[in-house]
């Protein structure tokens, strides 16, 4: 199976601070695949150095391209979505303002209509008139998501998107992060919720302190006691 990204040797910088000190990570076309660790061990960093938005060095190819170099709208462009943490919506504009703005003007043949967004998501329907700010978070959370799918990636970056949801929203993330895998799209799940993680991804991947301590399938992150208690549990 030819990979969707690789990343190689990336080492990223906010000012003189050094954060990540050569990253390797790969994903599969068509995978699902999850970077868990810690808070502030550098997770974000990785997704915003791969959509340059942080300063970085070593390489990050997507589709056989080289993205390091390219302005985030281009990587954008290319297909590379990225969602990040703090649910990137404008809040003053209505459910359907806010997808219209996400569609990406110059595919001839999207993936995706507005149609396909409300028969996954009825809720958003029955919403498409109210300011987004209006929503609840786990709504906000599928609005981000189906935002990025209007442009009509080949590889979704989402960070922490089950972060403060409710249990029950957190199994419906997990079953359309599924339904997306379904439709042929990649997707790198950043995460510090194990159980989701193991259950949806082929392969996951641990940082601890800007570095990646552990690769792997989820069956041998669960049998691996000893990184999961270095490297994730409180
Ligand atoms: N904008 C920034 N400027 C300076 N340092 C930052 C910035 N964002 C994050 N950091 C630092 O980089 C490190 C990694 O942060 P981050 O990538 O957000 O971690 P994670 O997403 O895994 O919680 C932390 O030490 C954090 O304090
Ligand atoms: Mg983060």
């Amino acid at each position: 199976m030819s990979d969707i990204l690789q990343v190689k040797d990336l080492h990223a910088y906010y000012g003189k601070g050094h954060i990540l000190h050569g990253v390797d990570l790969r994903i599969g076309r068509g995978e699902i695949v999850s970077l868990l660790g810690r808070n502030g061990v550098g997770r974000s960093t990785l997704v915003k150095a791969v959509m340059g938005q942080v300063n970085a060095t070593g390489s990050v190819q997507f589709k056989d391209q080289e993205m390091l170099g390219l302005k985030a709208f281009q990587i954008a462009h290319k297909g590379l979505a990225y969602v990040p943490e703090n649910r990137d919506i404008f809040p003053t504009l209505t459910v359907e303002q806010n997808l219209i703005l996400g569609q990406k003007k110059a595919t001839s043949s999207p993936r995706w209509s507005i149609a396909d967004m409300y028969r996954m998501f009825p809720r958003l329907e029955e919403r498409r008139t109210v300011p987004a700010g209006f929503l609840s978070g786990g709504e906000q959370q599928m609005l981000t998501l189906c935002r990025s799918l209007m442009g009509d990636p080949d590889l979704i970056m989402i960070d922490e998107p089950t972060e403060g949801l409710a249990p029950k929203i957190v199994a419906l993330v997990a079953e359309y992060l599924l339904a997306l895998k379904e439709k042929g799209i990649s997707v790198l799940l950043v995460e510090q919720k194990l159980a989701i993680a193991l259950e949806i991804s082929q392969r996951v991947y641990v940082m601890g302190h800007g570095a990646i301590v552990f690769e792997g399938t989820p069956e041998e992150l669960k049998a691996n006691a000893v990184v999961r208690k270095e490297w994730l549990e409180v």
